[in-house]
């Protein structure tokens, strides 16, 4: 699926989502728009819960909250059975501000400040995903101070590297997250966990990276993790028997990607724990996964307004639209591609079937790259050509945000029916990582977000307004600082 499962074409060819048609959501909430598809997310929250019901092992379906935070998503989340990790202060004060269960909640980070550690224990978070030596220490300080075991998992770095991109690799050895295996950081951390009375230690954690497609590396992964365990069980005499293997399906951004599904995920990592077991002769009873992309990234898109159209003859040409790189950074940072439709003129859409886009006879849109443009007309050869905008040919576009960036571009080659000025553009697979990594760079007010279910929409987040972009800034002068003021307090920030 490229788009949620819910997405259709109307008689009038307007694409709706959750049943209601995107041009009616333009008209209420403007764009640019984040909109989520409440079955989508409620679809692929049961895959999970369904494929990783064992029966003979346990599982827990943890959400990686970082994809997407909001106080409604995490309510969803909740309402569904699932478990949450934040990792940090602010991901933490939004699940818990949704009503979430504290001992449902999982605290990961590689730098959580002492006041970050305070809230967590404070508000009775249940497990914290312990980095690094400095974190264990201060944990187990802080947690004596309030005469209270934590429980805790240690995350391990297993080096195994994923194949993905290097920004979003986690596993390998010089990485900067968890306790290398290699040179014996792991093995030490569980002896400092163990001698420590104010920490109980539950199980082990890896995450090798995110938008994985290779699902076999996780029976690398489990392999080295059971033997880990093995290892500590028998020398420290004890019975580690919980496995964390964090995060990481990948997803469908474009026709050609072709990612694993939840059942062959929890196939490969059932197989993997029984042989595994079997082989380090250890006994494992739960496992726990930490999904984010492949929970929300399909059951969001994002929602534009075509501004300038710009041709540059036998070149490039632009189509401008209202948000960008504010919005939607992962093509700059991972170079991150995408597929985007006409919303409001979908003539050239045959259908749409379980998120996926059929275009009419002639109309294959599945190519982005500009060398191999398709066109039912047979006129290709100048369709990156202003003045080859006959009826029907499809002409080659790159969809470019409005910031002062010429790197702020969605989709670089694209090949659409001819666009204008105030067609709706709508950019699938936007649910994961793109609303929690926005910003508000060139003083773009950040998007709304609206969630959809049986053609009625709910407002999850309201749009940044201009005021919102200064409703922290002083005057010239205004605020005088005196020494002794502190400006942090506690009582403001939880
Ligand atoms: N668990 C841990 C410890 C993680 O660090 C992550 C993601 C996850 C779980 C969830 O992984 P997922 O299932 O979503 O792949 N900003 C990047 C992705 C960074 C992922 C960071 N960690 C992107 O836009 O692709």
């Amino acid at each position: 699926m490229l788009l949620p499962i819910t997405a259709k074409k109307t008689n009038d060819d307007v694409i709706e989502i959750g049943g209601c048609k995107l041009t009616e959501l333009r008209n209420v909430f403007k764009t640019p728009l984040y909109i989520i598809d409440i079955e989508t997310i409620k679809k692929q929250c049961n895959e999970y819960l369904e494929s990783f019901n064992y029966g003979d092992i346990q599982s827990e379906i943890i959400y990686a909250s970082k994809a997407f935070c909001t106080v409604a998503m995490c309510q969803l989340i909740k309402q569904l059975g699932l478990s949450i990790d934040v990792s940090t202060g602010g991901e933490l004060f939004i699940a818990l501000r949704s009503g979430f269960e504290p001992e449902k909640i999982y605290f990961h980070g590689n730098n959580k400040s002492e006041d970050e550690i305070k809230f967590a224990l404070d508000y009775k978070v249940g497990t914290f995903i312990v980095d690094n030596f400095d974190e264990l220490e201060t944990l187990n300080q802080l947690a004596y101070q309030r005469n209270i075991k934590q429980k805790i998992m240690l995350r391990i770095t297993p080096g195994i590297k994923a194949h993905t991109h290097k920004y979003i690799q986690t596993g390998a050895i010089e990485s900067k997250f968890g306790f290398g295996l290699y040179g014996g950081y792991a093995h030490e951390a569980v002896n400092k966990a163990l001698s420590f009375e104010n920490i109980e230690l539950i199980g082990i954690h890896a995450h090798i990276g995110s938008q994985i497609f290779n699902i076999e590396v996780y029976d690398k992964l489990i392999d080295t993790m059971i033997s880990f365990i093995s290892e500590i069980n028998n020398k420290e005499k004890i019975t580690i028997d919980k496995i964390n293997i964090g995060g990481g399906l990948g997803i469908k951004y474009t026709s050609e990607d072709k990612p694993a599904t939840i059942k062959q995920l929890s196939e490969v990592v059932y197989k993997a724990i029984k042989k595994y077991s079997e082989k380090h002769k250890v006994s494992i009873n739960k496992v726990y996964l930490e999904p984010g992309r492949s929970i929300i990234g399909n059951a969001g898109v994002t929602l534009y307004e075509v501004g300038n159209i710009k041709y540059i003859p036998q070149l490039k040409n632009y189509i401008a639209i209202d948000g960008g790189i504010s919005d939607n950074i992962r093509p700059v940072l991972y170079q991150a591609k995408y597929e985007a439709w006409i919303a409001n003129r979908s003539y050239y859409i045959d259908s749409i079937r379980d998120g996926d886009v059929i275009v009419n006879e002639g109309y294959e849109i599945k190519d982005n790259n500009k060398n191999n443009n398709k066109n039912y007309n047979n006129n290709s050869e100048k369709n990156s050509d202003k003045n080859n905008k006959e009826e029907g040919s499809l002409i080659n576009y790159s969809i470019v945000g409005k910031h002062c960036e010429s790197g702020d571009v969605i989709i670089e080659d694209i090949l659409l029916p001819e666009v204008k000025k105030g067609d709706l553009i709508l950019v699938g697979s936007t649910g994961a990582y793109c609303y929690s990594m926005s910003s508000n760079y060139n003083g773009q007010p950040k998007n709304a977000v609206v969630a959809v279910e049986n053609g009625k929409c709910w407002l999850w987040v309201e749009r940044q307004s201009y005021e919102d972009l200064v409703s922290k800034d002083k005057k010239l002068y205004e605020y005088e600082f005196c020494k002794h003021d502190s400006l942090f307090d506690e009582k403001n920030v939880y």
